[in-house]
């Protein structure tokens, strides 16, 4: 869908997202300038008629007229509200919700620049080429300090946090070149934190993946460091030690001590290396140690991917005490 928006007022709109978030700006921009002009043209107009001197009626408004403009202009602003709130809110929930389908590409910030990584291998530093018309989901985090990843191309703006893994994503619907940057003030060299994204026809972009350096793929470094690091020791099948299995285990609901459910995600992955033992898995006990330190973002992203790759069940929830 084409931006409404004219383009000096608006950098270019080449997302799904830009267009919606446009249109609501456009939308609240029109309600807000028509709220405007009507209040200080009715603010001009009483003060003109009611000025000193002139021979206006200063009785009382008649008692129809207040009781049913009351009720009419109440009603009038709450359907506002609801509407807008309708709006932005269905826009905002899109927002959060990438496709399934979608490419995974993690995003790691640090002082002063981002690295991204596709899940198709695809290894970058301040750049990221992406294929038109594909939804792209990012799973982002930081090596220091907060930052905050933002394309105004694609009116996407999310911050990557140490520590923690935040998502966004998009669908780029215009072929080019767009900026990044850096929008969380993070040091002396934060407005040097700048990258580009290359938005290719899928079939150039095939041609690009093909002609970079054979990486090996995430999911590999994942396994590898799986066996290297003493995962498997515990967690791979046939193990002596009672640990949970993560084979099927991505996307499932899972059972935790004291009832809660918790879905197996990047999220979750990353809270259950760093801090095992603040949510263990009903029927388990707490003997896994944290990775906390041991494991950089980078590690803990392959890892992640690996477990990804064993494959989603299906969405049910794990009978507690059973691997
Ligand atoms: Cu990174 Cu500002």
């Amino acid at each position: 869908m084409e931006s409404l928006m004219p383009a000096w007022l608006m950098p270019i709109a080449a997302s799904t997202q830009a267009a919606k978030v446009d249109r609501i700006f456009l939308g609240l921009t029109l309600i807000s300038a028509f709220i405007v002009l009507l209040v200080v043209g009715l603010l001009v107009t009483f003060a003109i008629r009611f000025r000193r001197g002139s021979k206006a009626d200063r009785g009382p408004l008649p008692e129809v007229v207040s009781r049913e403009f009351e009720i009419g202009w109440t009603a009038a602003t709450l359907f506002i509200f609801v509407f807008i709130f309708w709006w932005a809110a269905s826009a905002e929930i899109g927002a959060f919700s990438p496709p399934k389908d979608a490419l995974e590409v993690h995003v790691v910030g640090k002082q002063w620049m981002w690295k991204t990584q596709s899940s198709n291998g695809a290894r970058e530093i301040n750049e990221l080429h992406v294929p038109v018309g594909v939804p792209v989901r990012l799973v982002l985090t930081s090596q220091d300090v907060i930052h905050s990843f933002y394309i105004p191309a694609f009116r996407l703006k999310r911050d990557a946090v140490p520590d923690q893994t935040t998502e966004a994503w998009f669908q780029a619907t215009k072929t080019g070149t767009f900026q990044l940057m850096c929008t969380e003030y993070c040091g002396t060299d934060h407005a040097r934190m700048l990258g580009r994204v290359i938005v290719m026809e899928p079939q150039d972009y095939a041609a690009w993946l093909s002609a970079q350096p054979e990486g090996d793929d995430l999911a590999h470094q994942g396994a590898r460091l799986f066996s290297e690091r003493g995962c498997s020791g515990c967690h791979a099948p046939g193990s002596a030690v009672h640990a949970p299995s993560l084979a099927g285990i991505w996307g499932q609901a899972v059972q935790l001590d004291g009832g809660k459910l918790a879905t197996v995600d990047a999220a979750y992955v990353r809270d259950s290396i760093l801090q095992p033992k603040r949510d263990i898995v009903a029927g388990y006990a707490p003997v896994m140690p944290s990775y906390q330190g041991l494991l950089s973002d980078g590690e803990i992203q392959a890892l992640t991917a690996y477990i990804r790759s064993l494959g989603a069940g299906p969405r049910e929830i794990r009978t507690p005490g059973l691997p």
